[in-house]
């Protein structure tokens, strides 16, 4: 009746406590959310006139399978002034939002049985999409101390011949490590000899703090440009995620498979998106800027407050919209006769006693840890911190 493709497929684990939330709201109970993945700012207005300015001109048709000529334009050019990357047309393909853009590039390179190495914390859909292709995760847990990146040790050391490809998240989703140029340069030159693909989710690049330089994978060498394919998109940068735009940029002969894929799922990706997505690439730039300041100060404030709470600690995340305390010091700790097990049992309990709902840690394949999100106003965010902390410290009182 249902196919073992769908049931393998894991639900999705935070669906309990954000249900629990959504019914705490709906019972008009003051939850603080911190689980939220998407900007807390509208779309600038010159990029949703440009979406009603194709409205009115009628762009509103089926487009190319990869997307329109400009907008695969207007990507190269932010690929060559950004990441000193040189791509032609047909190295790019557009897609409704950069998952689909990676469910695109590992349903066309992972065939049944293909290892994929994962470095954990990963975002939660790189393993079911690699399942849905009938691949095997390759987990990798990486350490704080070296910052949540994966060592050359860690990937030498899980190589096999049956390993096809790489999702490397970076910055990362939920921890916020940044890769610098000599990391990826060390990581190529494990990866320069084999017969491996990188994925490289590079959807919160212009998200980074601490005036941290970038470095995309693909700009390593001109080897490691072959065997990587970017994945980007505009959904986070651009405070656009429901206008549903990602692309891959990366060898011709990917991209094509993955266009001869996308073409008999959704087509293309919308067209007013698109076109709203050259203005988003090449119009003014500023507000952006705002928002990025606006997060730095955020990722400041809730990192200074974790590092203020008893038993927490954390590594500074220096990109995307997260932070990721270690809380392990919670564990076994016990209120009202029961035991806080996990990192899900913490989250039940914050949600229950400060009712701050975020994400456990592991979701992403990491039990010690938890997931905050800043995507939500300084007043919300010290709302919820000093919950948090009060929550934290009433732990410590009751428990042995
Ligand atoms: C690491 C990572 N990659 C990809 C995506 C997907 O982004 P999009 O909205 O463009 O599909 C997300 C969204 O949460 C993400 O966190």
């Amino acid at each position: 009746m249902h196919s073992d493709r769908i049931n393998n497929i894991g639900e999705s684990q935070t669906a309990k406590i954000a249900a629990i939330a959504i019914q705490m709201k709906r019972d008009k109970v003051d939850v603080v959310d911190l689980t939220v993945g998407e900007p807390d700012f509208p779309t600038p207005l010159n990029i949703k006139k440009a979406a009603i300015e194709a409205i009115n001109k009628d762009l509103t048709r089926y487009t190319l399978i990869p997307g329109t000529i400009e907008l695969r334009q207007a990507i190269i050019n932010k690929l060559k002034k950004d990441n000193d990357l040189e791509y032609d047309l047909d190295n790019i393909i557009v897609s409704s939002g950069a998952k689909q853009s990676i469910f695109n590039v590992v349903l066309t390179v992972v065939g049944k049985d293909d290892e994929v190495i994962i470095p954990a914390p990963y975002w939660v859909s790189y393993p079911e999409i690699v399942s849905i292709a009938e691949g095997k995760s390759v987990i990798i847990s990486t350490e704080e101390k070296h910052g949540f990146k994966l060592t050359t040790r860690q990937l030498q050391d899980n190589i096999t011949a049956k390993t096809r490809a790489i999702i490397l998240c970076n910055p990362s989703n939920p921890t916020g490590a940044v890769y610098s140029k000599s990391e990826l340069e060390a990581l190529a030159e494990v990866l320069e000899n084999e017969n491996i693909i990188v994925i490289s989710d590079e959807i919160y690049e212009k998200l980074i703090y601490d005036n941290t330089e970038f470095c995309s994978f693909a700009s390593v060498s001109p080897i490691m440009k072959n065997k990587t394919v970017v994945i980007n998109g505009l959904s986070k940068a651009y405070a656009m995620t429901g206008w549903r735009i990602g692309y891959a940029a990366g060898e011709k002969g990917i991209i094509k498979r993955a266009s001869k894929l996308q073409g008999h799922c959704t087509t293309n990706a919308p067209s007013i998106s698109q076109y709203a997505s050259i203005e988003a690439l090449e119009g003014p730039q500023d507000e952006i800027e705002n928002m990025h300041q606006e997060f730095e100060k955020r990722r400041d404030f809730v990192y200074s407050k974790l590092w203020e709470m008893d038993g927490v600690s954390c590594t500074k995340p220096q990109g995307a919209f997260y932070v990721f305390p270690n809380i392990s010091t919670y564990l076994n700790k016990s209120y009202n006769g029961s035991t806080i097990r996990n990192s899900y049992d913490l989250a039940h309990y914050l949600l229950e006693e400060a009712r701050v709902i975020l994400i456990p840690g592991a979701a992403f394949g990491s039990d010690n840890h938890i997931r905050i999100s800043y995507t939500t106003s300084m007043e919300r965010l010290g709302e919820g911190m000093n919950r948090i902390e009060s929550a934290l410290k009433k732990l410590n009182t009751t428990s042995k």
